[in-house]
């Protein structure tokens, strides 16, 4: 008995969705549901949202939510990220990094993120009297790319010794 009910069961089940499924003009039947199609519905994560979303979305992977980066995948910690602003050429440095201009960011969306990260998970390192970067700055940036980007940071990272700057060393 208990089997033919299970049966039953599955049989009934089959047909509601085989009744229920299909597409019929704009709206789409599912099991009874109906859903209108919308287009133009608006994504439900924006895509153009605020500097700390871009930071989330394009560097946290990488370089942690905390900006902390990894030993293992040689990515360098973050947080002192502002020391570079106090040594010739490391302004243009950090926004010339790979990670940087190759993220898809356009120019206004790079100075933002790179905005927000000296702003707040590198605040200790910003020195004073620091200017925001502005998106023709990283325009003219992009014109110049970093051809040897280890060696440039080999390069500032003694200058930051010389000047007793905490900059990481790491990787
Ligand atoms: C695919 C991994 C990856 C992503 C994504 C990434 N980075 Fe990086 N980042 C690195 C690595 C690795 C380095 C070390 C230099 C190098 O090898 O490019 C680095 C270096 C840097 C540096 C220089 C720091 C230093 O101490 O030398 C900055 C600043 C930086 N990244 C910012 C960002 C920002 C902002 C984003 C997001 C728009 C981002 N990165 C996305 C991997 C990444």
């Amino acid at each position: 008995m208990r089997r033919h009910l299970t049966l039953l069961a599955g049989a009934l089940v089959g047909t509601l969705a085989w009744a229920g499924g299909g597409v019929h003009g704009d709206t789409q039947t599912v099991t009874g549901r109906q859903i209108v199609l919308r287009p133009d519905a608006p994504a439900i994560a924006p895509v153009q949202g605020g500097a700390r979303s871009l930071y989330v979305l394009h560097c946290a992977g990488c370089h942690g939510m905390d900006a902390s980066g990894s030993a293992l995948g040689r990515v360098p910690d973050m947080r002192r990220v502002g020391d570079f602003l106090q040594l010739p050429g490391g302004r243009e440095f950090i926004v010339k990094v790979p990670g940087v201009m190759g993220s898809g960011l356009d120019d206004a969306q790079v100075a933002a993120v790179t905005n927000w990260v000296l702003a707040t998970l590198a605040a200790p390192s910003l020195p004073p009297g620091h200017r925001p970067y502005e998106a023709a700055e990283i325009q003219q940036a992009r014109a110049s790319p970093l051809l040897d980007v280890a060696g440039e940071r080999y390069r500032l990272v003694g200058e930051a010794r010389q000047r007793g700057l905490s900059l990481s060393t790491a990787p």
